[in-house]
């Protein structure tokens, strides 16, 4: 290990004359600080320090690790709660009570915990980069432990029992000794063979999202809004109900308890399709308060390369980050302390390229071991005022293909998920019309596509509305005017809170946009047919229809309410005749 010395600390940032690579982890001063090396000049390089600088002075002591800033990777992961550098928080706590200390040190998969390991290969099997050697269960997740990428031979010894993480399990030829876990640099991404083509959804249980903009397994999305517009109740819906195998939630805390909400909140979740705690299938990365922004910086790289460890075993991850915003700003204040030229609003001209590098480890793969899985990312942003033309929304904006934009007037009519049917969009929603047309009903995509004509016409005709008041609109857009009403009422609309209505499954959220079809295609020919417009819209069945929402087993609910708008539209029928 080399030795070095610090000369000038700036904040989270410490220059000091040290023998190091670019990304070296070392650690600062007496209490041995953890750092990375960003820049190097000469025989001095400027560190990121991922902990509390407060007393840190010139002649402190440096010590270079010589590795990069790595996470271990291994069964344990899945329930675990980490700060943004991959130590365990509940074991922090347990070491030095709330307050986390500097220096602090414990590993990020516990030491004692013994796990029953069955090898799948045997002695003389020729092994390659993230072969299966064997499988481990974590909770209800089989773990398959794999050869780390990069190494291969033929194996030597092979163990079967109960191992610790570090313990040696599998001998190769060469020498080389797998345990069941391994550790990989959080800047580089995992090696896979291919990318594929999107093709099945991410399935969310938020109507908005999978009729309207439709994310896909491997996909990309923002959910960029103003403080206040629902973020993170949409991150913690999509975590707690899309059909994802694992989940990776790193949190910023954006809010004041934000962060102790999620720790406290989190472990307590049920996940609805195995009657088991959520956190079995969730790593969570915690980013409080109390640690510096470098560690922000670092969280979501470790968030990431965790979420493509499971890709590898040939599982759909699904990674949010709330909010990609303040990892931004963490940039810009190292920027800032580097003296660098600053680009647009003081970011660095970096920025988008740093978002576009983490964002494009996400995609549905063929991993090195052959198995096929998905890392889908969603990222919020909280752009100052709502104002999405500043640098973060952005630059994010040109990676993603799903974009879910929070509107805060929407926010404030207490229209939830407050996403704006007009300015969001999805670049999946053709490429995943043909899933749902197999696995949900025929006519998913047109009944979509309905939707969405009744909310853009229903947009023209407000304006209308706004200049002439709603009488001088033509009746048929009268009847268009209540049917959209309902599409946002009934459809779009979602409580989170309502233990049934949090989530709906596609086949419900169909069910729902066809009784509304129907109600409006009884309407326009009941127009036709000569019933006037007042009689029409006074059809007070058709209020009922928003009922479904909060019912489980809504079948007959709807059915009922779909007998009775027929069956008052007969009688409008009826009274016309006389
Ligand atoms: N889907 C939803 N259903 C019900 N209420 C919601 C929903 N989304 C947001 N809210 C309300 O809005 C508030 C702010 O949401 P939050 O996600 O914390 O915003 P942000 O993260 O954008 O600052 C919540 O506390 C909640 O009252
Ligand atoms: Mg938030």
């Amino acid at each position: 290990m080399k030795k070095g010395v610090v000369y000038r600390v700036a904040g989270p940032v410490a220059i000091a004359e040290l023998d190091a690579r670019m990304y070296d982890v070392v650690h600062v001063g007496d209490e041995r600080l953890l750092g990375e090396v960003i820049q190097i000049n000469g025989s001095r390089c400027t560190i990121q320090i991922y902990e509390d600088t407060t007393g840190l002075k010139p002649g402190a002591p440096v010590v270079n690790t010589g590795e990069p800033l790595s996470v271990e990777l291994g069964p344990g992961m899945l329930s675990s709660i980490y700060d943004g550098i991959q130590r365990p928080l509940p074991e922090l706590k347990k070491l030095m009570g709330d307050f986390i200390l500097r220096g602090a040190a414990a590993p990020g998969l516990d030491r004692s915990r013994k796990w029953d390991f069955k090898p799948v290969v045997k002695k003389g099997d020729k092994v390659s980069s993230g072969s299966v050697i064997g499988e481990v269960n974590e909770g209800q997740v089989v773990h398959r432990v794999m050869v780390p990428p990069g190494n291969e031979g033929v194996v030597k010894e092979v163990r079967h029992g109960s191992f610790r993480v570090d313990e040696v399990v599998c001998v190769l030829d060469n020498g080389f000794e797998l345990s069941l876990m391994h550790k990989w640099p959080v800047r580089k991404p995992r090696p896979t063979s291919s990318k594929l083509a999107p093709v099945e959804p991410l399935v969310t249980g938020l109507r908005v999202i999978d009729a309207l903009f439709p994310i896909a397994k491997g996909g990309v999305a923002a959910i960029p809004g103003p403080f206040g517009s629902g973020k993170t109740i949409t991150q913690q819906s999509l975590a707690k109900w899309c059909d994802a195998d694992i989940i990776v939630y790193v949190g910023c805390g954006e809010r004041g308890n934000e962060m102790t909400e999620v720790l406290t909140e989190f472990p307590e979740l049920i996940d609805p399709r195995s009657g088991k705690p959520l956190l079995n299938r969730m790593v969570l990365i915690a980013n409080t308060s109390n640690m510096p922004v470098a560690a922000r910086e670092a969280s979501i790289y470790c968030g990431m390369t965790m979420a493509e460890y499971y890709r590898d075993m040939g599982y759909n991850v699904a990674m949010m980050a709330d909010s990609t915003s303040r990892w931004a700003e963490a940039m810009r204040e190292i920027s800032s302390r580097l003296e660098e030229l600053p680009g647009e609003e003081g970011y660095p001209a970096y920025l988008s390229a740093r978002l576009a590098e983490f964002y494009e480890r996400s995609g549905r793969y063929v991993n090195i071991n052959g198995s096929q899985g998905s890392v889908s990312v969603i990222g919020a942003v909280s752009p100052a005022g709502g104002d999405f033309s500043e640098p973060v929304t952005q630059g994010t904006l040109r990676v993603v293909k799903v974009f879910w934009a929070l509107d805060a007037k929407l926010a404030q009519r207490r229209h939830f998920p407050a996403i704006n049917w007009l300015n969001s969009y999805s670049l999946y929603l053709d490429a995943l019309s043909s899933w749902f047309a197999a696995n949900v009903v025929a006519g998913w995509r047109e009944a979509v596509d309905s939707v969405m004509r009744i909310l853009q016409e229903e947009e023209k005709l407000l304006e209308i509305v706004q200049l002439v008041g709603s009488d001088a609109l033509p009746e048929r857009e009268q009847v268009t005017i209540q049917v959209a009403r309902l599409v946002r009422e009934v459809v779009l609309q979602q409580n989170a809170f309502h233990e049934v209505d949090t989530y709906s499954e596609p086949k419900k959220t169909y069910a729902m946009i066809k009784a509304i079809l129907r109600y409006g295609d009884l309407s326009y020919d009941a127009l036709k047919s000569g019933v006037r417009v007042s009689d029409i819209i006074s059809v007070r069945a058709k209020d009922r229809l928003a009922e479904v929402k909060f019912v489980r087993d809504y079948d007959g609910l709807l059915k009922g309410i779909l007998g009775d708008i027929e069956a008052e539209f007969g009688k409008l029928g009826k009274r016309q005749e006389k």
